[in-house]
């Protein structure tokens, strides 16, 4: 159940654009809420607007620690705290509970407080567990995330002015995951949130948190936004859209300002060993190389620009239908990353399910292609063929002798029929010349398919140049067809 008004707008892979309604006005999504240490204020949140921000969070259990910032924000509101009208996501302190194991403030406490203040989207006291923990642990720690995430959802009913996020925790174990995304589910939150995952973040374990992302996802209603906690690199915002995630929260701009780094979508480079700014952004172009390497105030504006700037590429990448393409480039940036989207491309058949029907050309960008949901999909349906009589599969041009059908062998995608040559997907897809044999086996594969759905009505001639011999898959396709090498 979703009780949140989220318009979608255009869709591809799992990801989406779209927008939803708070309080303060409506959001549009996929989006990055910069986060506001209330300790430090250095960038007023108004300010935060012309980079493209249109929301920000928060900690809640930072300001009610402080009892000049709780006076404060009980009497003015947090709004007003801030400096902004923007919608303002407050947590509760349990990253706290995560870096520093002791949290002064109970679950209702901490859940009063936000509401008080005039939060727009309010987070119970859920418990991270982190990575890799005891079983027992993430199981006793769900358990009493649960009971708070039911607890929340009294204080803060559906329909309200408040919005309330469920978050999903389950540490590394895949079936507390999916456990933890039912029970927020029946619950029923305006948002969800997935938690716990801010060490494998740290530690580069990409391919575990696509397995994350995607177990969650797939038991959480497709009406709410979801927002994952702690991404706010910028180099991993298409790959997480593209599984789903609609918001992220960005402190990065920050913190890796203030450790001396410049972010870039593709990664992250010490400011000091910049000699070129590769990027035009107004503080790159304003500013001398030297001035930025030595500002952290410079450093976090350019940060925020490149996050913001990604994301927009992200949903217009939506929009175009290339966000697999664009996961492409942004994964050959680091082998951690390859690892992601190899692990991105075990989920073919799932992404598929909800992956738009037609979209932008495919492009073969890498071996990991061969396995994109597009080809999973045409494979699929090679079952629509119903072929008779003699036929012609042919991975070269040449289509000499007189045939009832001719197909064309297009790697990885397979056999498609002559006629569909200019047809989405086959007929249009990019391949690069020289192709490897992933691709090939993959479109073997495929022929191989056509060949026994077939067998009985059709005789077959099946030609190939001597690239392809060596492929073991020829010794099967052998069994249904005349095989002419040449
Ligand atoms: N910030 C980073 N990770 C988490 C999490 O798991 N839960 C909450 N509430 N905030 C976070
Ligand atoms: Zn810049």
């Amino acid at each position: 159940m979703s009780v949140v008004e989220f318009e979608i707008q255009h869709k591809d892979l799992m990801g989406r654009t779209g927008r939803f309604r708070t309080c303060h006005g409506y959001v549009e999504t996929p989006t990055i809420m910069p986060v506001i240490n209330p300790n430090l204020m250095t960038i007023n949140a108004e300010e935060l607007r012309k980079y493209g921000a249109e929301m920000v969070i928060t900690n809640a259990y930072i300001i009610y620690k402080s009892e000049e910032l709780r006076e404060e924000a009980l009497s003015r509101g947090i709004h007003s705290l801030l400096g902004t009208d923007m919608p303002v996501m407050t947590d509760s302190g349990s990253y706290q509970l995560f870096e520093y194991s002791d949290v002064e403030v109970s679950n209702a406490e901490i859940l009063e407080f936000q509401r008080d203040i005039g939060s727009d989207i309010c987070v119970p006291l859920d418990i991270p567990t982190p990575p890799y923990a005891s079983r027992a642990r993430a199981l006793r720690d769900l358990e009493e995330t649960h009971k708070r995430l039911r607890e929340a959802r009294l204080m803060i009913p559906p329909h309200g002015d408040r919005m309330l996020a469920g978050v999903v925790q389950g540490s590394t174990y895949m079936d507390l995951r999916q456990e933890s995304a039912k029970s927020a589910a029946d619950t029923g939150f305006d948002i969800y949130a997935i938690g716990g995952v801010v060490p494998l973040l740290e530690s580069y374990r990409f391919e575990t948190l696509v397995d994350i992302i995607v177990t969650v996802k797939r038991h959480l209603p497709l009406s709410a936004p979801v927002h994952l906690f702690g991404a706010g690199h910028p180099m991993l915002f298409a790959l997480a859209v593209a599984l789903g995630c609609d918001i992220f929260d960005s402190a990065a701009y920050a913190i890796y300002a203030k450790a001396g780094r410049y972010i870039t979508s593709e990664g992250t480079k010490r400011a000091q060993d910049l000699e070129f700014l590769p990027c035009s952004c107004p503080i790159c172009t304003t500013y001398t190389v030297d001035e930025v390497k030595s500002s952290a105030d410079l450093l976090a504006a350019h940060n925020l620009r490149v996050s913001f700037e990604e994301m927009r590429k992200v949903k217009q990448s939506i929009k175009e239908g290339n966000l697999w393409e664009l996961c492409e480039m942004r994964c050959r940036a680091h082998p951690a990353m390859v690892a992601a989207l190899r692990r991105m491309t075990c989920y073919s058949e799932l992404i598929e399910r909800y992956d738009r029907v037609t979209k932008h050309p495919f492009f073969y960008l890498s071996e990991c292609s061969a396995h994109r949901p597009e080809v999973l999909r045409y494979s699929k349906r090679l079952n629509r063929f119903k072929l008779y009589g003699s036929v012609l599969i042919t991975t070269s041009q040449s289509q000499a002798g007189e045939f009832d059908h001719v197909f064309i062998v297009k790697p990885p995608f397979g056999p498609y029929p002559v006629e569909l040559g200019e047809s989405y997907p086959v007929g249009q897809a990019e391949i690069p010349a020289q192709i490897d044999e992933g691709a090939k086996t993959v479109a073997l594969r495929n022929v191989l398919r056509l060949l026994e759905l077939n067998s009985t009505k059709a005789r077959f001639v099946f030609r190939c140049d001597r690239s392809w011999v060596d492929n073991p898959l020829i010794e099967e396709i052998r069994k249904y067809a005349e095989v002419e090498v040449g």
